[in-house]
């Protein structure tokens, strides 16, 4: 099956050379071609060009191609979210009117709430519960322009329910067109049962869990929740080091409410990326700079939460690359859209809209290993894109931050939308 869209009236984030990530200056620039085609062969971006100079297709006719044009319209490569704990049983709004009311989210957990709320809830919940409420968030995330998604364990914390909530996104990966990435953080609160026994609940982590989850060959990475009331930089690097051994590449949650030393060990763990990052200083810059980690930030919980609002700006100016995820999860993120966070990017963040684009395509691509494959519009590369509705600009993009601008959605190379 093959796929020609033409009149497409600006198509972004174009590369001829492809590159895994974009640092500093190199941010602020993206490639487009206006009055363009794209012609999509299986599920590869198979070439692409100027309107003037497009190939005459009518050979390829005799085998089934699809046309759809797309006057007035752009073309985006799918947005890559590269952080999200999207499994979970329920919604927690009661604690966001406990939130209003002023109590901070680690006084929320200090009181048995927060994560430790959703891991009652899914320790009640079946697979198949669990699948059932999952599958609409996928849904609604691909429709808003997401192809390619993150999702990590984390609301088990028992041995048993870490695995159930894995099983549940490998059962999730064949169920939905877009691309899922599995991580394993065990290590995201400690149990109520283990309080003032933190260490023992980490070598629960180590000896139990991750063994089981490499077993089964359940997640890419994994994670630690590296915060203060969280996991310590020690235990940190005891669960990273016990994960590398089975192959498993760090991505941490780092920096979120205080200098948690999360970025220096997750760069000194050369982990793939390091999240959060609302306390970020000279140190951690400084410490971010040459290495392989990249530096992704979550607008949505900082929004949701009330939190700093991470030094985006000063990151890119000092060199250093920069990816956007959403968070989606039921404490400090209860949404997925990333067109929301596009938006964010430019308006609480500062970042210019070709910054926040390639901070949400190819940079998030790269936070999630998937940068050789997804991320930009390149021959070769998955056809992961989005038809918008009549735009005017690509700026627009992230300016009218309210109103959905994705009307196709196509995964690969198949209009699912
Ligand atoms: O990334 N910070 C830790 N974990 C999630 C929140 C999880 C929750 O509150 O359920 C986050 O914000
Ligand atoms: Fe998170």
């Amino acid at each position: 099956m093959a796929l020609l869209i033409k009149n497409i009236r600006e198509l972004v984030q174009v590369e001829n050379k492809p590159k895994l990530k974009v640092s500093g200056k190199e941010m602020s620039k993206i490639k487009t071609i206006s009055d363009a085609w794209i012609y999509i062969e299986g599920d590869r971006i198979s070439d692409f060009g100027k309107m003037k100079d497009i190939p005459d297709f009518s050979k390829a006719w005799g085998m089934k191609m699809k046309v759809v044009d797309a006057s007035g319209r752009m073309v985006f490569p799918s947005f890559c979210d590269s952080h999200t704990h999207l499994v979970y049983a329920g919604s927690r709004e009661i604690e966001y009117i406990d939130k209003i009311k002023g109590l901070s989210y680690e006084e929320i957990a200090e009181r048995g709430g927060g994560i430790l709320n959703s891991a009652r809830r899914l320790h009640e919940a079946t697979e198949d519960e669990l699948i059932e409420q999952a599958l609409p968030r996928l849904q609604e995330i691909m429709m808003l322009g997401t192809g390619a998604v993150e999702i990590k364990s984390g609301y088990g914390l028992t041995v048993e329910d870490e695995l159930k909530m894995l099983r549940v996104i490998r059962r999730l990966k064949v169920m939905t067109p877009l691309t899922i990435v599995p991580t394993f953080l065990g290590a995201h609160a400690v149990p109520i049962e283990f309080k003032g026994r933190q260490h023992e609940f980490v070598d629960m982590v180590i000896n139990e869990m991750i063994p089981q989850v490499a077993s089964e060959d359940l997640a890419d990475y994994i994670d630690v929740f590296c915060e203060r009331g969280f996991f310590t930089v020690d235990d940190t690097e005891r669960i990273l080091t016990a994960g590398m051994k089975y192959g498993m590449r760090p991505k941490i949650h780092a920096n979120e409410m205080y200098h948690s030393g999360g970025v220096q060990v997750g760069v000194k763990y050369n982990a793939l990326s390091v999240d959060h990052l609302e306390y970020t200083g000279d140190a951690e810059i400084e410490c971010l700079l040459g290495s392989e980690t990249m530096p992704t930030i979550l607008p949505g919980a900082a929004f949701f939460l009330g939190l700093e609002y991470a030094p985006a700006r000063k990151m890119i100016d000092a060199g250093l690359p920069v990816a956007l995820a959403s968070d989606f999860n039921p404490g400090s993120s209860p949404s997925g859209n990333m067109q929301f966070i596009l938006a964010m990017a430019c308006i609480k963040y500062r970042l210019l809209p070709q910054e926040a684009i390639n901070a949400v395509t190819i940079n998030s691509a790269y936070a999630m290993g998937l940068s050789e494959e997804y991320g930009s519009i390149a021959v070769g590369k998955k056809a992961n894109l989005f038809i918008t509705k009549p735009i005017p600009s690509y700026e627009f993009m992230p300016y009218a931050y309210g109103s959905n601008k994705v009307e196709t959605v196509i995964l690969n190379g198949e209009v699912v939308k």
